[in-house]
């Protein structure tokens, strides 16, 4: 897998948004991309990154909104199965992508024995942790499934408070923004 070809552009969005918008899937793919490394398993990463890709394209709104994960398993897996496919993903993996995708914006738990609950539980650390862009108290960390998640509270911070202005970031960037954060190169092979 290679994060820097992966480029989040605006127009991949339903929904012109700050809060769900393009920083903030960059932040979500490089959280996902760093906890790797705690995680040990390239595959889940792999696949939690390409869910982050795509997990907030369908929204419609900024609000509380149930449905933009199952919308964008249906509506934007299709339109980017090919390039995940060029970055290694297996074709069968792909139920994977989906599944995570579809369960992060639901309110109910994947079940401990779902198949896919891994990369499910992933992809919702990951974008739990850029929660601290609503505010600082509206991450509650109890909710955070890994436990190597919570180490990453701060650096989450620093990350949002870097990239809160400005440009549209890409994953890559934010690779490097949360490896100088984390004082680890993350792109090391
Ligand atoms: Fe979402
Ligand atoms: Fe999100």
């Amino acid at each position: 897998m290679q994060p820097g070809s992966f480029i989040v552009k605006q127009e991949y969005f339903d929904h012109l948004s700050w809060l769900h918008g393009v920083n903030h899937t960059c932040r979500v793919m490089a959280l996902v991309w760093a906890m790797g490394y705690e995680l040990q398993d390239d595959t889940t990463r792999d696949l939690a990154f390409c869910a982050a890709f795509i997990h907030d394209m369908a929204r419609e709104s900024d609000g509380i909104c149930r449905v933009h994960g199952p919308k964008a398993a249906e509506s934007k897996l299709p339109l980017f199965k090919d390039f995940f496919i060029s970055q290694g993903i297996l074709e069968s993996q792909l139920s994977a992508i989906a599944a995570a995708v579809h369960y992060h914006s639901l309110l109910e738990e994947p079940e401990l024995n779902n198949e896919y609950y891994k990369v499910i539980a992933f992809l919702k650390d990951a974008d739990a942790l850029d929660r601290i862009r609503l505010g600082p108290f509206d991450l509650d960390a109890s909710y955070l499934r890994f436990p190597f998640s919570k180490k990453y509270i701060l650096p989450a911070r620093k990350l949002f408070l870097k990239t809160v202005r400005g440009t549209q970031y890409s994953p890559i960037a934010g690779i490097e923004m949360l490896g100088k954060i984390l004082k680890k190169d993350l792109l090391e092979n």
